[in-house]
């Protein structure tokens, strides 16, 4: 696969996977990416111009879309609107972003015969009790709780309907939650980060019980590749790292880590519907595709992960009065 269109590309994960495709393999590529709020231009910087070309653009315009998968040996599809919360407040352009998107791309993949990779998230599933042995797996019934999850449950099922009825060269990942730089401060991780540099005490939805299974971009990304090469037409991986860990003692880890008393932070309103425990069951990846997680040591990669914010203030800088007010008026 020499030519790769990745869509979402400037996003937080899309672009990890850029620089991956850059550092790992030969392959040229082209991004499609609208360059919503989420988006980040300087994520692609200082990449090879022969290696790495922006396409300014919408997933659900088929005009656009149509000759950049005609020239493409795949697409890797990760764009789409990301942000539970957002959802919340307006569904939406997660309807027309992360269905009819999808659904523009199937279409074109279809007419033009070009592998298709898409991307999605464990919240597809649902959420399980804190005290379930279980975790999630392939086999685990669709089961989605936000504006978000639902999307891209529909999303996926579109992909599933493309392969079986079209015969379209399909996968499919379920991913759990990722970490790392460049992730827009609006999430979880970096909005603690960035404030407790601003002084600002971390925020805690609700009691702060419930569970994320925490993996680095790094390795989303290698398993990615890793089921774009090996993985089987029309079939489904989970990815995850074995990373649950609650919110509480996530944002104790930040507090202690940054030099502040562990109890130093504020519980604000839950999120409506608030899934309370995602954990993933990747044995599937690893056992038929030999991928296997490098980054696990999750109070090693806070530390990166906090430097990054420390050193690259410039780049969040201007996104966070607008993030916080926007929780202010929600009282989180
Ligand atoms: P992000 O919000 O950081 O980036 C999304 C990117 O998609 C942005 O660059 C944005 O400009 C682009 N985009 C949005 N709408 C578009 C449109 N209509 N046309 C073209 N580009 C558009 O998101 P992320 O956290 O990097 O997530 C990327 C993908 O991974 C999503 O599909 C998400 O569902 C999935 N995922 C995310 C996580 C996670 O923890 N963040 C976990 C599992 C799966
Ligand atoms: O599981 C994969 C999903 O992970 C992806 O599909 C989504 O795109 C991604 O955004 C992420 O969803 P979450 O809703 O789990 O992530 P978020 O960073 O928004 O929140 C993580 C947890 O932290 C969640 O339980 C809500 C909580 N939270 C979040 C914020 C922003 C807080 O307690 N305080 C906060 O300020």
């Amino acid at each position: 696969m020499n030519k790769i269109l990745v869509t979402g590309g400037a996003g937080f994960i899309g672009s990890n996977f850029v620089h991956y495709l850059v550092a790992n393999t030969d392959a040229s590529v082209t991004v499609l990416d609208k360059l919503t709020y989420a988006a980040s231009r300087e994520s692609l910087a200082h990449l090879p111009a022969d290696r790495v070309r922006l396409v300014v653009g919408d997933i659900a315009d088929a005009s656009v879309v149509d000759p950049l998968v005609a020239e493409a040996d795949a697409v890797v599809h990760y764009a789409a609107e990301s942000h539970n919360d957002n959802s919340l407040n307006d569904p939406s352009p997660f309807v027309t972003t992360n269905i009819v998107g999808t659904f523009t791309l199937l279409e074109a993949v279809r007419k033009h015969g070009v592998r298709f990779h898409h991307i999605s998230t464990d919240e597809v599933y649902g959420d399980l009790e804190l005290d379930d042995p279980q975790r999630f797996t392939e086999q685990t019934p669709y089961n989605p709780s936000s504006p978000y999850s639902s999307t891209k449950a529909g999303s996926d099922l579109l992909v599933r309907a493309w392969v079986r009825s079209f015969g379209v060269q399909a996968t499919i990942s379920n991913c759990s939650n990722n970490y790392g730089p460049w992730q827009h401060i609006e999430k979880f991780i970096p909005r603690q980060i960035t404030n407790l540099i601003d002084g600002v005490r971390p925020k805690l939805y609700g009691a702060g019980l419930n569970v994320r299974d925490w993996i680095h971009a790094d390795d989303h990304s290698s398993a990615v590749w890793t089921i774009l090469n090996k993985g089987a037409i029309g079939e489904t991986y989970l990815i995850g790292a074995d990373g649950e860990v609650n919110n509480l003692d996530t944002v104790k880890l930040i507090l202690r880590l940054m030099g502040h008393d562990e109890n130093d932070f504020e519980h604000v309103n839950d999120r409506a519907g608030h899934d309370l425990r995602y954990a993933i069951d990747s044995t599937k990846l690893r056992t038929e595709l030999g991928w296997k997680p490098q980054f696990q040591d999750f109070e090693a990669g806070m530390v990166n992960t906090i430097a990054w914010y420390r050193d690259n203030e410039a780049w969040w800088r201007p996104k966070k009065a607008a993030v916080e007010a926007t929780y202010a008026a929600q009282g989180q």
